[in-house]
Formats: C-alpha cells, sequence, structure tokens
C-alpha cells in the first residue's frame, strides 16, 4: 500500500487534460481546470484482455490520464500502433489500480480524523464528569495542566497552578511527599500511590493522589478525595470489632454457615458447649465437626433431618430442644442471615438449659409434693379426731371388761387397727410437713449407734450392716424420735430391694457444699446420713416417683407406698434435703443433708412411762371443739382423779373461767376453732391467770407461723391422735415442768 502510495505520488501531472479526450464511457470525469482532485473515480477491477469489447481496445478506454499522456506525446489524431497495444494497456490497469488506492487512502484519512476528534471529545467530557482532581505534569513536577474534579476543588485557582511545581504547592506536610512520589514513580518507571489527610479545621480530609507515567516523560496525577471511604472504613472496623466482642461475650454458642451450610464462623463457646477438639476446629472439616457433634444427640437422625429441612428453606426460622445423650439440653435457634432482604446463610444458636430444666423439674415436684400434702394433711386430721374417739371408747371398754376373754379380743382387735390407722395418719402428716417436730440438738452418730441393734434385727441375717461413723460430726437440729423413723423407713426398703442378701452401709460424716456444686443441695455446712444397699435398683421412672405419697411397686397389701413420703417430709420440715442415686440391678443410695445446728448442746433423752404415774388432782380446762373428742378426753382425765372444766371453744372457755372461782392449773386446748384459736385464747389468758400451764392439742397444723409460735413459747404440744396414756402422760409431764425448776 505504501508503495504504491509512494507511486501515486510520482504520477501527478502538471497540466490538465482537455475536455474533449476525457470524455470515456467507463469514467465519468467532471473536467475542471483543478485537476484530477476533482475526478470521480470508480472503484476498478482487473480485466482480462479476451474479455474487452471492441471499443474497449481503442485507444478511446484508457484511464484519460494515460489517454491525455499518449495524446501529447503523439499527437490527438494519431492511432495506436499495435505493438505497443498490449503495453499500453498494462500501464492502464496500473493507472486504474492507483485510482482505486487513493480513492481508498482518502476515505479512511476521512474517517480517522472524525475518529480522532471525537475521541478527543469524548475525552474530554469524561475528564469533565471525572469527580477527581487531574495534573498533567512534565518529568520534573511543573504542571502543564490541571482541573478540578466535582468533588475535590483544585487547591489554588488553574492559572495560578499552570507553570508550578506541584511539589511547591503550599499544603503543610504534602508539598515533600508530592516531591517524594515524583522522584519514586521516575525511578520505578511505573505508577505510585500516596495517601495523605488536610485537616480543614475539624474534619481531616483524605486523599489518595497516584502519580502514571506518560510517555515523552510526563507525569498525569489523579487525586481523588477518599474522606468518606476512609469514614465508612473506620466504621465498618468499629462495627465488625463490636460484633466480634458481642459474639464472644455471650453465653450462647454461635455458628454462623453460608448457604451451601459451609462454616463460616463461630464463637468460642460454641466450641466449648459441643465439646469439639481443638484437632478437628484446625483441620476446618466440616464434615468431621458435623459427626462430632451429631454423636453426641439422643436422636441424631432427627436433628440431621432438621438441617436438611432448614438448608432446603433459607427464609425458615427455627427453634427446639436437643437432648444429649450424657442429660444435656440445649435450646437450639436458627435463623437465616440476610444482606439487602435476600437470606445469604445461617446463624445457629445453643444455649445450655440444662440446669435450669433440672430446677423446673425440682420445682415442679416440690410443688406437686406440696399439693398432695395438703390433701393428705387434710385427711390425716379428720382422722385423727374420729380415731382418737375410736381409741378412747376401746379403752374404756377393756377397763370394764376385767378378764372376760370373749369380747376383750375383738376390742383389742379394733384397738389395734385404730392403731394402725392412726400410725398411717402420722406419716401423712409427716409427709404433709404439719406435724409438730419437737427438734433436739443431736449427734446423728448417737441416733445411728442407738438404732444399731435394731436394725440387725430388722434387716435379717442374710444382709450385713456397715455403719460408718463420721469423726467430730457437728450437732444438728432434728425430732430423734422422727429422725429413727427415717432411718427405719430407708433400712427397711433397703432389705426389701436386697431379697438374696447384700449389704447395708450406713455411714455419717460432715459436708460442706460450696458454690461450685450444682446440684440439688444448696451450700451450706451439713451432716449427712448415706443409707446405701447392693440391691435391685430403680429404674429413673421409678426414681422420679418414689417420694409421692401411696407409689410403691411392692404388691397390693405389701407396702402402702408412706415409707419414703414421710421421710421426705420428716427432712424437709428438719430444714435438710434428700437426694438419691440408683442403678438398676446394682444398687441405691440416699443421702440426707442436715443443716450443722450452731448451738452445741446435746439434748437427749428417753425413758418409759406407764400411766399410773399420771394421775393427779389438778383443775383442767379443756377446750374442745369435736364433741365426741371432748367426751372421751373428759372422761380419761377424770378416771385419773382431775376435775375438767370443759368449753367447745375459746370465747366459751373465758366465760366459763369468769364464772369460776377455784384454781385452774393447766389449759388443754385444741388449737384450730371456728371461734377463738389455742393460741389466741391462750394470749388472753396470760395477762388473767400467769401461773396457767399450757398444753396444746391437734391433729393438724399447716400454718408454719402458729408452729413456731408454740415452739418458740417452749409451750407442750399433744399429736393427735393419742390414746390415754400419751394423753395422761403429757398432761402429767406439763403440770409438773414448773416443779422442777
Ligand atoms: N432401696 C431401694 N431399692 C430399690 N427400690 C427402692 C428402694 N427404696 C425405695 N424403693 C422403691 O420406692 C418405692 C416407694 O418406697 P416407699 O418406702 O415410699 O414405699 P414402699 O416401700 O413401697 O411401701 P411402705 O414403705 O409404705 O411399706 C418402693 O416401692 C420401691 O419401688
Ligand atoms: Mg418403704
Amino acid at each position: 500500500m505504501r508503495e504504491r502510495m509512494r507511486l501515486f505520488q510520482r504520477q501527478k501531472f502538471e497540466s490538465p487534460p482537455r475536455k474533449k479526450e476525457l470524455k470515456t464511457k467507463q469514467n465519468k470525469t467532471k473536467p475542471t481546470s483543478e485537476g484530477l482532485d476533482e475526478l470521480e473515480i470508480a472503484p476498478l477491477a482487473l480485466t482480462n484482455d479476451s474479455e474487452q469489447t471492441a471499443e474497449e481496445k481503442s485507444e478511446g478506454a484508457f484511464h484519460p490520464l494515460l489517454k491525455h499522456q499518449l495524446a501529447q506525446h503523439r499527437g490527438i489524431s494519431e492511432p495506436l500502433p499495435s505493438e505497443w497495444e498490449s503495453f499500453v494497456r498494462a500501464i492502464d490497469v496500473v493507472y486504474r489500480q492507483f485510482d482505486a488506492d487513493r480513492a481508498m487512502l482518502e476515505r479512511s484519512l476521512d474517517l480517522s480524523a472524525q475518529e480522532l476528534l471525537r475521541a478527543n471529545f469524548d475525552m474530554r467530557a469524561v475528564l469533565q464528569a471525572f469527580p477527581d482532581l487531574i495534573f498533567l505534569l512534565n518529568s520534573d513536577g511543573t504542571i502543564l495542566d490541571c482541573k478540578g474534579g466535582t468533588t475535590t476543588d483544585l487547591y489554588l485557582p488553574k492559572e495560578k497552578l499552570v507553570g508550578k511545581k506541584i511539589q511547591s504547592i503550599p499544603l503543610a506536610g504534602v508539598s515533600s511527599k508530592f516531591s517524594d512520589s515524583v522522584n519514586l514513580m521516575k525511578e520505578k518507571r511505573s505508577s505510585v500511590t500516596l495517601e495523605y489527610s488536610i485537616d480543614n479545621g475539624g474534619r481531616a480530609s483524605c486523599y489518595e493522589a497516584r502519580f502514571v507515567p506518560l510517555l515523552e516523560h510526563q507525569i498525569i496525577v489523579n487525586v481523588r478525595n477518599i474522606t468518606d471511604y476512609k469514614e465508612a472504613e473506620e466504621e465498618l472496623r468499629n462495627t465488625l470489632s463490636l460484633l466480634s466482642a458481642t459474639l464472644e461475650s455471650t453465653a450462647d454458642g454461635i455458628l454462623v454457615v453460608d448457604r451451601e451450610e459451609k462454616i463460616v464462623r463461630f464463637n468460642r463457646k460454641f466450641v466449648e458447649m459441643w465439646r469439639i477438639p481443638e484437632e478437628i476446629i484446625s483441620s476446618r472439616d466440616d464434615n468431621r465437626a458435623l459427626e462430632f457433634v451429631l454423636n453426641q444427640l439422643k436422636t441424631p437422625e432427627a436433628f440431621l433431618a432438621k438441617v436438611r429441612e432448614l438448608y432446603a428453606s433459607p427464609e425458615a426460622e427455627s427453634y427446639d430442644l436437643l437432648e444429649f445423650k450424657d442429660g444435656r439440653v440445649y435450646e437450639r435457634y436458627s435463623k437465616p442471615q440476610k444482606v439487602d432482604g435476600k437470606s445469604v446463610g445461617r446463624v445457629w444458636s445453643f444455649r445450655d438449659i440444662s440446669e435450669q430444666q433440672r430446677l423446673e423439674e425440682q420445682l415442679q415436684q416440690a410443688q406437686k409434693m406440696e399439693a398432695i400434702g395438703q390433701l393428705a394433711g387434710g385427711v390425716a386430721h379428720d382422722f385423727n379426731n374420729l380415731l382418737t374417739v375410736i381409741n378412747g371408747h376401746c379403752e374404756f371398754l377393756l377397763d370394764q371388761m376385767g378378764d372376760d376373754l370373749s369380747p376383750r379380743k375383738e376390742v383389742e382387735a379394733i384397738r389395734k387397727t385404730a392403731e394402725r390407722a392412726a400410725n398411717l395418719t402420722r406419716q401423712l402428716l409427716a409427709f404433709s410437713r404439719s406435724q409438730i417436730l419437737q427438734p433436739k440438738i443431736l449427734d446423728l452418730n448417737d441416733i445411728v449407734m442407738n438404732m444399731d441393734k435394731m436394725l440387725r434385727r430388722l434387716i435379717g441375717e442374710h444382709i450385713d450392716l456397715l455403719s460408718v461413723k463420721g469423726k467430730d460430726l457437728w450437732p444438728v437440729e432434728a425430732d430423734p424420735g422422727q429422725l429413727e423413723q427415717v432411718i427405719m423407713n430407708l433400712a427397711v426398703n433397703a432389705r426389701n430391694a436386697m431379697s438374696n442378701g447384700g449389704e447395708l452401709l450406713i455411714e455419717t460424716c460432715n459436708l460442706t457444699v460450696d458454690d461450685s456444686v450444682k446440684g440439688e443441695v444448696p451450700p451450706g455446712k451439713y451432716v449427712t446420713l448415706t443409707v446405701a444397699d447392693t440391691g435391685c435398683g430403680m429404674s429413673p421412672e421409678v426414681q422420679k416417683r418414689i417420694f409421692e405419697p401411696f407409689f410403691t411397686t411392692k404388691e397390693v397389701g405389701r407396702g402402702t407406698g408412706l415409707g419414703l413420703s414421710t421421710v421426705y417430709g420428716i427432712v424437709k420440715q428438719s430444714g435438710g434435703h434428700i437426694t438419691v442415686q440408683s442403678v438398676l440391678g446394682k444398687g441405691t443410695a440416699f443421702s440426707l443433708y442436715l443443716p450443722m445446728s450452731e448451738r452445741a448442746i446435746l439434748e437427749m433423752g428417753t425413758g418409759k412411762i406407764r400411766l399410773e404415774q399420771f394421775k393427779g388432782k389438778e383443775a383442767i380446762l379443756l377446750v374442745e371443739d369435736e364433741e365426741e373428742v371432748r367426751a372421751v378426753i373428759i372422761k380419761v382425765l377424770n378416771q385419773q382423779g382431775y376435775t375438767v372444766l370443759a368449753a367447745v371453744n375459746g370465747s366459751e372457755a373465758l366465760t366459763v373461767l369468769e364464772r369460776h372461782s377455784g384454781r385452774i392449773d393447766l389449759l388443754l386446748t385444741d388449737l384450730v376453732m371456728p371461734i377463738m384459736g389455742g393460741t389466741e385464747l391462750a394470749e388472753k389468758l396470760a395477762s388473767r391467770r400467769p401461773d396457767i400451764k399450757v398444753l396444746y392439742m391437734s391433729g393438724y397444723t399447716n400454718s408454719d407461723s402458729v408452729r413456731q409460735r408454740i415452739l418458740s413459747a417452749g409451750s407442750a404440744f399433744l399429736q393427735k391422735p393419742f390414746t390415754p396414756t400419751e394423753l395422761t402422760r403429757s398432761v402429767r409431764e406439763t403440770l409438773d415442768a414448773g416443779k422442777k425448776d
């Protein structure tokens, strides 16, 4: 092409062709004086000689310029000699090719110029719309041109900048950085980026300057205001740090996964809660982690199914409880993580609620026992009154009968049955914790020692009894009789669990429970008594119900199911706790925790006393609302020589007292009565007859405050149902109590 261009240039002709000669069929020329520039030349294809027409073969068909030259050389009319023909034709072809090339070149030049113009225009528009500052520098940093950005103003008006060196722009601390960057860029021969900030009174503006080398040693500098970006970056850093601190400070285990269920993030608590070894964490193997997690669950399939279900529904939220093989219980929440309303992953959080669940279960159990206790106490109250009457009348009958055997046997049977019934109600009262305990300060070892013989007889020879007594036991406060009852009940149960023989261990020791032990027993100092056997043990289901009254696994008629509920009631009423551990087929251990008593005096007394010793001549004011009970008591007391004045309630008692001018030695009163109860009456009497002794009796006291008042006043108390002997013994003891002082 270049070659052809050169040829074309050499072919420039000096004078224009004449009009007439330029007329050709093929080439429409504009015969003007301006020369060939004006010629319209159609694109020309090279043709073969054989295809040319006769006219074309004639001179008139030649390229105008060739025709013109031939004319000049040979004159206009002279025909072309035939030996020239092929030569001239070849020249014609070359001429025509020149024309075609030139036309093409002109068109392409025309196009390039237009494109260049457009590109230049576009470039300016882009620069104008560009938010950055642009400097064009020569190699030493002199500003050749510049423009302010839409968000970044020039430091000075353009006129003042052009011609100055960029290094000398008066910006504190920045000029030297510009200088360094120019030098560095020249040295590296590649672009250099510089970040700097300018404090314009308050908010510092941050900039990024990019120095890019151009051809011919020029430099283009692009300065961008990055203040907003920097602030956003800072805010992002703060947010991330806050997020990370929050994630690590929560008590919940948190795991974040992406849409493909790949682990994205987790906190330390998550690792701790799931006990994932460091080695699995560092392997970053999600499948291994999942397998490790699943292995701990009671129903791994259910959990896996849930995971898959949630994976299939990315918008779903869900919650449930996870039960572990080792008894732990976790709450599980799962929520989608959303960006612009679209879910991009999922957050799983886990909360250990094992302790909370245990406490809730305990509370539920305690509430259930409380309710049953109230019911049992109420029933026992009514029964006690009935049994007192039955017992009393039996006793009278027996007294009157003498030694006549036949009716005596039946009455004895009635009395025995009534006694057994009275025992049952006593146990119910113990369970309902509404009996009056008479706690004494005691050494648990003494109790165990005193019971040793009796226990050996009770459990039989096929069971070995082993007593381990803790040294220097702290004193505890409990009702010794009740405590014996507790140990007896536990020992009998143990015996029943070891029908083929075994070992019964009774162990006492001091124990301090501190805050670190999260169990059924609150922190404090305790003396513990453990009764353990190597018997059949219990299933967890049985264990849950053993303290319920009437719960028994024994056959009908063999167990009442009141043994452990009595134990439970007595222990709770003494301010203690009871725990049980049992393994089916291996054995069971019950542990009592009795709080250590600060009082250090040991008070224990026993003794067998007979009815005859309880006679007396004192005057007694009896207040009892149940008519039949009242009648029995009057009869018993009269028989023993006492004078009895009776009233049905407190207010009637006051009237009786006013009318009675003689001496009254004892007030024997029921605690609960419809009009003025026992304690209120005693208080009223205290001012009028200060030397009167008081003996309360009741079948049921469910009010803690009443029990407390009786105990703190040191008043005597008689638990219903009572036998005539127990009644007269209590009356006598109360009357004599003052005399000993
Ligand atoms: N040491 C033990 N080993 C195995 N199971 C026991 C033991 N102690 C109690 N149990 C279970 O607890 C149940 C309730 O005991 P509880 O003493 O309250 O009633 P009981 O022994 O069945 O009847 P009762 O004591 O009134 O004669 C028993 O039936 C038995 O299933
Ligand atoms: Mg029992």
